[in-house]
């Protein structure tokens, strides 16, 4: 039985036929304009590639805010489209902001106070009263549709991420047999910083409405049980990792979110030498070793931080000139946000003095490639890389690292990992280093492009097994499994 086959299973078997419904900001399928026709593409990112398949599974309805033109003249005048068109259909219910909306949800709260706050605040947050009441306006409008999309009264209810913090609460108010859980993909941070957020109690009388919270690693679970015990009178149980808060319980486990190995290794395999040539010459690139890195414009990827390893590295290792380039991709991310615009500006002006400084015309220290690109040249990216690098100064799991390890079939590759990413948890025979420090990560560097071919290939083999035992589709199915036993508890 193939894998996807194995979670349709067991989502047969968890749910039944009983309706699940997922909630979340990002919509997994746009809609937009060619031609003058209305076409759609798949969105990209963990969150959509591991429900996607849970949702092809089991046919519930996935609720998310529409964003383009083209998705409002999709859907049906109840606001619904059926995706994604290949005979594993769904519902995808759309919400509508304001550009108002928009701007206080998503770009105030979620992404300048939320994000940098559950990032260990090494950006200052942002806070701000008005903005907070859009959110909660925001998070009770998601609220509605999904009680107004469920036919039952306990259907299981899947909330994702930061954006809907206070939608368990608004649900269980009016549907208190609903199964609700939520997963947050992001770290959580001590309960000091935690304090620092004005709303910090309402934010977790939300989240403890949920059945069952999912995070990535149990260092975020114990910092959420931490931050409870400090915001509201609530009894938490750490040995059997329950929260319980005005006779309500909240299971909270540990789920690391994961990739489709198989998918990207299909792709790697298909991506041939005169594909990789093709990308090198379009790109300027010769006959170099290759260090490649992917990840968002973020201020927590540590992308500045890397480019300065990557200079004392090539001041103290002389030899290492011409012989190796650094692909870095960044993707544009929040470019209406100030800190995010102040960091492309840092980078490029980084990059460029790098370049400037090491360069001879013919070559370049760093490639930097400032611009969205598609799955398939990201993946003969990884292919082309013998080295790989992630820096993130936080980051909640990075799958970047996990797609890396899947596309390098052939067994020989070097991944250099950030010790505060979720994923080195379970990657750890990368390279792992603290990225706050110049001297540790210019040293990885080294060793990365040193190391004997029989340690390389040991430890990405190491690593490869991870990936394949917990895909993401395991991923899901072990969260399915788990909110189909509390839906077992409930009706007793
Ligand atoms: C993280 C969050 C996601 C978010 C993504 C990209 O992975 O967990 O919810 O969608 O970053 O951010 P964006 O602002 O582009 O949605």
């Amino acid at each position: 039985m193939n894998r996807k086959e194995k979670l349709r299973r067991i989502v047969k078997d968890k749910i039944n036929d009983r309706q699940l419904l997922v909630l979340s900001y990002r919509e997994p399928y746009t809609h937009y304009y060619e031609a003058g026709e209305i076409k759609h593409r798949k969105n990209t990112g963990g969150l959509v590639a591991a429900l996607d398949p849970v949702m092809k599974a089991c046919g519930g309805t996935w609720i998310a805010c529409g964003e383009t033109e083209a998705d409002r003249e999709a859907v049906d005048k109840e606001d619904k489209v059926c995706v994604p068109f290949d005979g594993d259909d769904y519902d995808l219910r759309r919400i509508w902001l304001s550009k108002e909306e928009r701007n206080a949800f998503i770009r105030g709260v979620s992404n300048r106070a939320l994000w940098p706050l559950m990032h260990f605040v090494y950006v200052r947050p942002y806070f701000d009263e008005e903005q907070w009441k859009v959110y909660r306006k925001m998070n009770k409008r998601f609220a509605e549709a999904a009680i107004q999309e469920a036919k039952e009264k306990n259907a299981f209810i899947w909330i994702q991420d930061y954006h809907l913090a206070l939608c368990a609460k608004y649900i269980k108010d009016e549907m208190p047999d609903a199964v609700v859980a939520q997963f947050w993909h992001i770290p959580w941070p001590s309960s000091e910083i935690f304090r620092i957020f004005p709303w910090h109690r309402e934010l977790t009388e939300g989240l403890l409405a949920n059945d069952l919270l999912g995070f990535h690693i149990r260092y975020y679970s114990n910092n959420f049980m931490d931050s409870v015990d400090r915001s509201v009178e609530a009894r938490v149980e750490r040995e059997n990792s329950s929260i319980f808060y005005n006779d309500h319980e909240t299971k909270v486990r540990e789920f690391p979110i994961s990739v489709d190995d198989k998918t990207i290794e299909k792709m790697s395999k298909e991506t041939t030498h005169n594909d990789i040539d093709i990308l090198k010459k379009e790109y300027g690139i010769g006959d170099e070793k290759i260090i490649a890195s992917i990840s968002r414009m973020d201020y927590t990827k540590g992308i500045s931080e890397q480019f300065m390893a990557y200079d004392k590295f090539l001041e103290n290792n002389p030899k290492y000139l011409k012989k190796v380039v650094l692909v870095q991709v960044i993707s544009p991310s929040r470019t209406e946000i100030p800190e995010y615009q102040d960091l492309e500006e840092k980078a490029s002006h980084l990059a460029f003095e790098l370049n400037w400084k090491y360069g001879d015309g013919r070559w370049r220290p760093i490639v930097l490639i400032n611009e969205f690109i598609d799955q398939k040249v990201l993946v003969a990216i990884y292919k082309m890389a013998e080295v790989f690098i992630v820096n993130s100064l936080q980051d909640g799991m990075n799958i970047v690292c996990k797609e890396y390890a899947a596309a390098k079939q052939d067994g020989d590759g070097t991944l250099i990992l950030s010790k505060f990413t979720g994923a080195s948890r379970e990657l750890d025979s990368a390279i792992l280093v603290n990225p706050f420090s110049e001297n540790e990560v210019s040293e990885a560097f080294k060793k990365a492009l040193e190391m004997p071919k029989k340690e390389r290939r040991k430890r990405l083999k190491r690593m490869r097994e991870v990936v394949r035992e917990n895909d993401v589709y395991n991923w899901a199915g072990k969260f399915i499994e788990k909110l189909g036993r509390i839906e077992a508890q409930v009706s007793k």
